[in-house]
């Protein structure tokens, strides 16, 4: 069977929409809903996703547990199939196990001086926690696929890791692809994690037929993790780990774009102008923009503190240039996220007590999720600064440039997903270095028009030259040849 007309499953924990317990619906934050948003516009497909809210449980239950039709706020239509899993069950999976256990160990967060004890805790979040909503999924697959013949299966990131194992010892014939959205780190970095977890996770992850990245880097780094972990044979140059259980697995780049014609549609809407009449309202003379949840990968204090040294070292920029941070509270019942955002807020309130001026807040912090908002900002920045330690991609770095009005300058961390693309037309930064961060802040704010637009034209380039369509096409050839060449995992 052609494998670009075989009926198309996405699995994710998060799904496209989240629903209040009042009914109203959200569109679910974050870089991997922007990518399968883009994707499940442009197929035919049903998406599974973890009920993650009380509405959604309601919604889902009055689905009966089936696919049903949803409309985006942020635009598009979508089969959505909620799975709710055991409050506790999921509990443990989502605040103990996946975050902050994998996403820290898959950023560098942890390092072994501040690792965390692994206790029966841990290993408990592991066993009953993830491994329950991994199953709880893989049912929801195996059943959403009963009767479909060959059906291609698209599994989404870090919280399911498990579910290609279970998938696949219940349909042999079903080809699976996992994407993975954030950074693949170095074979010690996983060492904190028990052996036989990790052990589990890589076997869950080598049942499926082809493993995607960002990028060549985690491509390169999970390939090394399969032959110094795991002991397998694995071929670099072709991309290809050996004769797993009798199979070979493809392992692939595809850096994701953004859908440029979405962004700029959302740039002209009715609720960006009100945004952008407010925020022309109070602008100095030069902006500086940072959109993120708020997450330690995204390195918020580092960059806070290069602001903070610029103004100091250039006082003749004070009352002249305002910093505006949207960070997004994101995962509120992990201690340490918790913890990272009273951390942020106690060190903008330092920063703006140390320049400010009755009439000057020299940072503003938005802290809220508001694409139209974040869109009218990306119009009107100077400086864009994405400063994240580690980041799988980075759609902000490609959202930015498509709509911003000023020929804005990019400050891009070199350890994002997006530098491997975009770094040429960017000011790239170690987001360690602050002295460095806050001399590319100087260097943006006093560069030549003319090396400002050379840059932002560039960006402009590389952004729009590929969409959403082509990388799921790029994914689906793939899909093909490997199907071609040899039969699916047995
Ligand atoms: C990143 C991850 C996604 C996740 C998103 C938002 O982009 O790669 O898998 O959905 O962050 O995080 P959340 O925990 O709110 O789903």
């Amino acid at each position: 069977m052609n494998a670009d007309r075989a009926p198309l499953v996405l699995v994710s924990n998060r799904g496209p929409v989240t629903f209040g317990e009042d009914g109203s619906v959200k569109r679910g934050g974050g870089g991997l809903v922007t990518a399968l948003t883009g994707l499940a516009s442009h197929r035919d497909a049903v998406w599974i996703a973890s009920a993650m809210t009380d509405g959604d449980a309601k919604r889902s239950q009055e689905a009966g547990g089936q696919p049903f039709t949803v409309e985006s706020p942020a635009g598009g239509e979508y089969q959505v199939r909620f799975v709710e899993s055991d409050p506790d069950a999921y509990d443990r999976f989502y605040n103990i196990f996946a975050n902050p256990m994998l996403w820290f160990i898959q950023h560098y967060l942890w390092d072994l001086s501040n690792a965390p004890d692994i206790r029966r805790h841990e290993v408990e979040a592991f066993e009953y926690g993830y491994n329950v909503v991994n199953e709880d999924l893989a049912q929801a697959v195996v059943d959403e696929i009963d009767g479909r013949e060959e059906p291609v299966v698209m599994i989404h990131d870090y919280h399911l890791y498990t579910l290609p194992g279970l998938v696949r010892r219940a349909r042999p014939d079903a080809f699976l692809h996992h994407f993975v959205h954030i950074p693949w780190t170095q074979p010690d970095a996983w060492r904190v994690l028990p052996t036989r977890i990790r052990d589990e996770i890589y076997e869950g992850l080598l049942a499926n037929d082809i493993v995607g990245f960002h990028t060549q880097a985690y491509r390169r780094n999970f390939l090394q993790c399969c032959r110094d972990l795991v002991g397998l044979e694995v071929d670099f140059d072709a991309g290809v780990v050996r004769n797993v259980g009798g199979h070979d697995v493809w392992v692939r780049a595809y850096p994701l774009p953004i859908d440029a014609t979405a962004t700029r549609r959302v740039a002209q809407s009715d609720r960006t102008h009100h945004f952008e009449q407010e925020l022309l309202r109070r602008r100095r003379d030069h902006l500086i923009l940072r959109v993120d949840r708020a997450d330690l990968s995204k390195n918020v204090l580092r960059g806070f503190s290069a602001f903070d040294l610029f103004l100091e070292q250039h006082p003749d920029f004070r009352e002249k240039v305002t910093f505006v941070a949207q960070l997004m509270p994101s995962r509120t019942d992990v201690p340490e996220y918790a913890e990272y955002l009273e951390r942020i807020e106690a060190l903008v309130a330092v920063v703006n007590h140390r320049h400010g001026t009755p009439d000057w807040m020299p940072i503003q912090l938005k802290l809220r999720d508001d694409l139209e908002e974040a869109v009218a900002a990306y119009k009107h920045y100077d400086v864009l600064l994405v400063n994240a330690m580690f980041d799988g991609m980075n759609l902000v770095a490609k959202e930015g440039p498509v709509v911003n009005e000023r020929d804005g300058v990019s400050v891009l961390s070199e350890n994002t997903g997006a530098h491997e693309e975009l770094g040429e037309f960017a000011l790239s930064v170690n987001p360690f270095d602050i002295q460095e961060l806050a001399a590319s802040i100087h260097a943006a704010l006093t560069m030549r028009p003319d090396e400002r637009a050379r840059r932002a034209d560039g960006l402009r380039e590389i952004i729009t030259g590929r969409n959403p369509g082509d990388w799921i096409d790029d994914q689906l050839a793939d899909i093909r040849r490997k199907r071609e060449s040899q039969p699916a995992a047995p």
